[in-house]
């Protein structure tokens, strides 16, 4: 094995009695087949920004636009994953995953996105399925996490209707070279980021601050979804599943007033049934809708787009870190992601938070669970990202001790157990992140990963809470 680092099997298995007396998952078994992973995303740990014939993509034009990311980082190398991608394969075998969720760097395909294959962008991804399945990993491929080719942005980016069609062309054009080896296929991660913190908010790229744009963003998004995957469909071998990825959250208050309940109701229209409806119902919410008529009359759906966005799903995704807390607002738009949003303010998270500032909730995660099975049943859901961000260092000993993290995990394991003994049918748990990596707008200072990366040297470290995750894995429980 490569050069990263790990502990001795004696402190793998206990890293540390103060901890483990403080965490143990006493008991708990998963079902039978249920799935443990980590995920990453092609821009946050790739690094190569222009090996092998790559485009650039909108996150380049952002994080090289000063003021835009803390520190001025970028994603030029990263974790340099792209040649590295063995070693942190062998990590994730090390560790005792089953599965691995990855996304494609829709740059590396096509550069300019449209026309065909660079044949040198697909190769890597070709390489790197092939020494998941070698390890005995299963491969879950994202197909747009976040890097939209500059070119597209360019022509309008999400809010032109054509970067639907682009985007599902690029799909099917991926899918039928790795289709033969990948079962797993997620269209989008997070529209909600790509549209609101994108168009919107300003903080993510292509940094556009616009409200009606942003919702033309979102729909545009999931239009590409639905053409994608009944594209994807169309061609695909038994055994192949399509999903989408949603950031998802429940919306707490503190008051049981018509105007508490009124911001509960106005958050979570935008957090998460605007996403939910359109593709588990084919409809988006009238009530949010209404709310939205000040910005936009939804004049960017066409006739038939609802059915295309409805295209049934094997799999919803579900990347969940923390909750909201809201309470009444007044009649002028709330400061924050939503466009749009009145009548409702948008409250400090509550301690304790993680680095990042994000509070820990893991009843919220419970309840988003149940609630998502009992709204929208005909779907199977999958944990696709949980993790927290925390200030790790490796020690004098080469160990990193996190257990912050670790004890996060554990808090957020349970919450999905427990939802699982009520009923949900929930497939699998995959932890953000594999490794630290470029955090987005917040640069490299917030880690989440299972694995510590020096960013002078590309050494791997398994923290400590990795060592317990590939536990919780390989037993499937604990
Ligand atoms: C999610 C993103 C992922 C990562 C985590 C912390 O919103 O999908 O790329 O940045 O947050």
């Amino acid at each position: 094995m490569s050069g990263f680092s790990s502990v001795t099997a004696a402190e793998e298995a206990r890293p540390s009695g103060a901890v483990v007396a403080e965490s143990a998952v006493d008991g708990i078994q998963f079902p039978a087949g249920f799935r443990w992973g980590a995920a990453t995303a092609s821009y946050q740990i790739e690094g190569a920004a222009t090996a092998g014939g790559r485009g650039s993509s909108i996150w380049d034009t952002f994080s090289h636009t000063p003021g835009k990311v803390v520190g001025g980082d970028t994603g030029d190398i990263a974790c340099d994953h792209y040649n590295r991608y063995a070693e942190d394969v062998a990590i994730l075998k090390h560790l005792g995953v089953s599965a691995y969720r990855f996304s494609v760097a829709w740059p590396r395909i096509q550069p300019d996105g449209t026309g065909p294959v660079n044949a040198e962008g697909l190769a890597f991804y070709d390489r790197l399925v092939d020494e998941l399945l070698g390890a005995g990993i299963e491969p879950m491929l994202t197909l747009y996490h976040w890097d939209l080719p500059q070119a597209l942005e360019d022509k309008g980016g999400w809010p032109n209707r054509d970067t639907a069609y682009r985007f599902a062309e690029y799909a099917t054009l991926v899918h039928e070279r790795l289709g033969d080896r990948v079962d797993d296929w997620t269209t989008l991660n997070e529209p909600f980021c790509s549209a609101f913190l994108g168009y919107y908010a300003g903080i993510h790229a292509p940094g556009a601050q616009d409200a009606r744009q942003s919702l033309a963003a979102l729909h545009h998004l999931l239009l590409g979804h639905g053409l994608a995957t009944q594209s994807m469909r169309a061609q695909a071998r038994p055994g192949h599943r399509f999903s989408l990825v949603l950031n998802l959250a429940t919306v707490r208050t503190d008051g049981d007033t018509d105007e508490h309940r009124e911001a509960v109701r106005r958050v979570d229209g935008l957090q998460n049934r605007i996403f939910l409806d359109p593709v588990l119902r084919g409809e988006y919410p009238a009530d949010i809708v209404a709310d939205l008529a000040p910005v936009t009359d939804f004049d960017f759906v066409a006739d038939g787009d609802l059915t295309t966005i409805a295209t049934p799903l094997d799999l919803v995704g579900v990347n969940n870190y923390s909750c909201a807390r809201v309470g009444p607002g007044g009649a002028e738009d709330a400061a924050g992601p939503f466009p749009g949003l009145r009548h409702a303010t948008l409250l400090p998270p509550r301690g304790p938070l993680t680095l990042i500032g994000w509070e820990q909730d893991p009843d919220g995660l419970y309840e988003l669970l149940v609630r998502l099975y009992r709204d929208y049943p005909q779907v199977p859901l999958m944990i696709t990202e949980n993790g927290a961000a925390f200030a790790d260092t490796v020690s004098a000993d080469g160990r990193v001790r996190d257990p912050d993290r670790r004890a996060y995990l554990d808090q957020h394991v349970r919450a999905v157990h427990r939802a699982i003994q009520d009923g949900v049918d929930l497939r699998g748990y995959l932890a953000w992140s594999l490794l630290d990596n470029f955090e987005w707008a917040e640069g490299y200072a917030m880690r989440f990963g299972l694995v510590h990366v020096d960013f002078e040297t590309q050494r791997r470290t398994v923290k400590d809470s990795g060592h317990w995750y590939g536990d919780l894995a390989r037993r499937n429980g604990l």
